[in-house]
């Protein structure tokens, strides 16, 4: 099975493009282009599966280019995106552009290339907050950032996709995705690299709002499982462990199992636009249990402690430890 995968460097992708390679997959990954040949997390991979992989540069906005490279390759993981949502207020046309446009690239190329299904990443972020505990898939979908709003128009283009053309379409929907590699400018590293930068104190944003923390390797179990799966085909299924914590919960574990005694000081600018913030997000997992098999292995306080343990040992490492700027708010 010859599979493309989209933002391949990136904190999800390269995590699951390692996994792809393990599993005997031939794997064909984009990466962008910059003058230093930085192939992101792909660098720290260990030679044998980095040899394996066909690495190429490029934009997903560039329709020729992802309409040539993803020729002969069955499926099609497409995870490239903005992610940001600070920045995102800042710049909302490139997240437009890219999100919106690049996954219409992927649909128009997978149709016209014959691809045997594509799966297409969302967010929980386009159910905004909670109106209703746990969220599944047929919560309504309500933009409360740029963002969300360029991810509910590429998850309904890709749907459309699948209506119209019949295009083997699945939208992939993971909660709050956490774990080694992930950047700074998510809460879980920025807590962790503070902490572990020997500050008393750390400064942090909202510590009310809950999220559902799903550790990146039962993440990427269920893109893994879209694989040679027939039921997913044209459906929306959401990747979450079941439980959520808040912030300032977490910040509590996190101080924990490092054995500190924090303080934290609100930082103004980290926080959001009241209408923005969203409060609350708790998936019901049932439809990925039920289509895809997919349980996650962490889930529950004590899974989510021991998927921090795992988080907070990577992130230990001086080598790792030392690509994060904790001193600096990272939108
Ligand atoms: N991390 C989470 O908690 C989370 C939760 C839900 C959904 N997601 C989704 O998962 C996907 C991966 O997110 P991530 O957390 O790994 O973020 P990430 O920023 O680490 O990965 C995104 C990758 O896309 C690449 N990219 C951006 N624009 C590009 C372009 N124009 N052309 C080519 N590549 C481009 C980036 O370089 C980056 O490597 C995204 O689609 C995101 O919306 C993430």
């Amino acid at each position: 099975m010859k599979i493309f995968v989209t933002g391949a460097s990136g904190f999800i992708g390269s995590h699951l493009v390692e996994k792809l390679v393990l599993k005997g997959h031939k794997v064909k990954a984009l990466v962008p282009y910059n003058t230093e040949n930085s192939w992101g997390w792909i660098d720290s991979f260990n030679l044998k599966i980095k040899k394996k992989i066909d690495i190429i540069s490029g934009d997903i906005t560039d329709q020729n280019l992802i309409l040539k490279e993803t020729k002969k390759c069955d499926i099609i993981f497409h995870l490239a995106a903005l992610i940001s949502i600070p920045y995102s207020y800042k710049s909302p046309r490139s997240y437009m552009y890219t999100n919106i446009m690049g996954t219409l690239n992927i649909l128009e190329a997978g149709k016209i290339n014959k691809a045997k299904k594509i799966v297409i990443t969302s967010t929980s972020e386009v159910y905004g907050s909670a109106q209703y505990i746990p969220i599944d898939e047929k919560h309504p979908l309500n933009a409360q950032s740029p963002y969300a709003a360029s991810k509910i128009a590429a998850d309904q283009i890709g749907l459309s996709y699948f209506k119209s053309f019949n295009l083997p379409v699945t939208i992939i929907r993971p909660f709050n995705t956490f774990g080694p590699r992930q950047s700074q400018r998510a809460a879980i590293p920025t807590i962790i690299s503070q902490i572990l930068n020997n500050n008393k104190h750390i400064k942090l944003g909202n510590l009310k709002s809950s999220r559902d923390f799903t550790l990146v390797h039962d993440t990427v179990d269920g893109f893994v499982k879209t694989i040679n799966n027939k039921k997913c085909i044209g459906q929306v299924i959401n990747l979450g462990t079941g439980s959520h914590f808040t912030i300032g919960e977490t910040v509590r574990l996190i101080s924990k199992i490092l054995k500190k005694d924090i303080k934290i000081e609100i930082d103004k600018k980290r926080i959001r636009p009241s209408k923005s913030e969203v409060d609350r997000l708790l998936s019901n997992n049932s439809k990925s249990k039920k289509i895809l098999n997919w349980k996650p292995k962490y889930s529950g306080k004590l899974g989510f402690y021991k998927a921090l343990e795992i988080t907070i040992d990577w992130f230990k490492e001086p080598k790792n430890l030392k690509l994060y700027k904790s001193d600096i708010y990272n939108v």
